[in-house]
């Protein structure tokens, strides 16, 4: 059997559109480009073909061939840290994250004891991701396990790729979502065993951040996180000035809020640490040393008033790093207000003067570089055969001025900076995933 006769066989599917894909951190766009998906041999739907249609066209005549013109295919977006029961706490003010996380944030959660609470949000919450275009999202649930269950229970049903993890938090919260040092970790042994690798599904053992855990509750997570090493680890470090005066009182000998988990086993390859942004040049090291990642946040440390990600010592030193909606103290799921959030955060910088981030280097960062930091390469993030066909459809004409912008582009870059200034939701036209396609 030729080429095409076995593509053909094996249910493949085509799309011609313009095609926007990463070859190391660089952006190619293919004007007028082929995209073939199908399965692999364990029945993934990934990505078989990509490239020129002239060039390839012919190579598959018997190709039914999807026509998208003036449409735009771009990986799905993947979402380093988002929190499933902060869907209401978007655009909650406060002074600062503490009072933002006593007054909003707990109350909120509690509610996720109830499972008609879960059976409401979780279908809602998914939705809203794909909505926008995100196909991967390494998100918090809380401290009940129910919202664990009923979280990736809806992402199994959609079949998005979610990993997600039971909230440890034993101490400095309210009755309600307060748990239970032992227990908490027999529930976090059993989620991983329940849904780790299940699907496309992951588990991430989930310490809020140091104030909320006792140090046997860290200690335990870190035993955990040792025999279960392709589990991911999500926590928060150094957002908040309050914050790390806080873990400064509790560890009066730690050199850092980041050493405290590093002291704990916490830090390792698949650890995503959400903001990252008060820290210094050892930090920057032990991150790189240790392979963890840090999530920016960028809506969500403008909104909350926690600082800015310092690009300019995150590259000099060289760790990894993607972007995040951080909602709900980030204040949109569209990853094209958190590119924009992230320029801005960029042009503020830390170290002056900042930097003017390129549109390709945001829109990788929140692609392909989310699932490098995320230890996904290859497999989300990018349009590269083999890699799991998760992708959206974009509209560049979506509103009158995108349209009259993107219509005067004369670079890729002047493309992709009009969609990530003027884009948001309706922009994405169609979001595809591995096994499902949405309208
Ligand atoms: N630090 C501890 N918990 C949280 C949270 O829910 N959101 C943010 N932004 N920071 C935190
Ligand atoms: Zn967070």
């Amino acid at each position: 059997m030729g080429d095409a006769a076995l593509l053909y066989a094996r249910g493949m599917k085509a799309f011609r559109a313009s095609l926007l894909y990463f070859s190391d951190c660089q952006a190619v766009l293919e004007q007028d480009g082929l995209l073939v998906v199908g399965p692999d041999q364990a029945g993934r739907q990934i990505v078989q073909v990509v490239g020129s249609y002239q060039a390839l066209a012919a190579r598959y005549p018997d190709l039914v061939v999807e026509h998208l013109p003036g449409r735009m295919i771009a990986p799905g977006f993947v979402d380093m840290h988002i929190h499933y029961p902060q869907l209401d706490v978007i655009g909650s003010p406060a002074d600062g994250l503490l009072p933002w996380l006593e007054n909003y944030t707990f109350p909120h959660e509690k509610r996720f004891a109830a499972p008609e609470h879960n059976a409401e949000a979780a279908p809602f919450f998914v939705a809203e991701l794909l909505r926008h275009g995100v196909t991967t999202a390494l998100a918090f649930a809380t401290s009940h396990p129910e919202s664990v269950d009923a979280l990736l229970g809806e992402a199994q049903k959609r079949g998005l790729r979610m990993i997600a993890g039971k909230v440890l938090m034993d101490q400095n919260a309210p009755d309600g979502v307060r748990d239970k040092t032992e227990q908490s970790l027999r529930d976090t042994e059993a989620l991983i065993n329940k849904w780790h690798g299940v699907d496309r599904l992951g588990y991430a053992i989930t310490p809020r951040f140091v104030p909320s855990c006792s140090a046997a509750q860290l200690h335990g997570a870190g035993e955990l996180a040792a025999r279960y090493p392709d589990v991911w680890i999500q926590s928060h470090v150094a957002e908040n000035t309050s914050e790390i005066a806080w873990v400064q009182q509790l560890y009066p000998e730690a050199r850092s809020y980041l050493s405290v988990y590093e002291q704990f086993g916490l830090l390792r390859p698949r650890a995503v640490y959400a903001h990252c942004i008060h820290i210094d040049d050892e930090d920057r090291a032990l991150m790189r040393a240790t392979g963890a990642a840090a999530a920016v946040s960028p809506t969500s440390n403008l909104f909350l008033g926690s600082g800015f990600f310092d690009y300019v010592n995150a590259d000099r030193v060289g760790f990894l790093y993607g972007l995040a909606s951080d909602v709900g103290g980030g204040t949109s799921f569209s990853p094209f207000h958190t590119m924009l959030a992230a320029y801005y955060v960029g042009r503020e910088g830390q170290t002056k003067p900042g930097v003017s981030l390129s549109p390709q280097r945001l829109w990788w960062q929140h692609t392909a570089g989310a699932a490098q930091a995320l230890g996904l390469e290859g497999v989300v993030g990018n349009l590269l055969p083999g890699c799991e066909a998760d992708f959206v459809v974009l509209n560049p004409q979506a509103t009158p001025l995108l349209a009259r912008k993107t219509a005067q582009a004369g670079s890729l870059d002047e493309l992709l900076f009009a969609l990530i200034v003027l884009g948001d939701d309706r922009v994405i036209e169609r979001t595809v995933i591995s096994q499902a396609s949405l309208a």
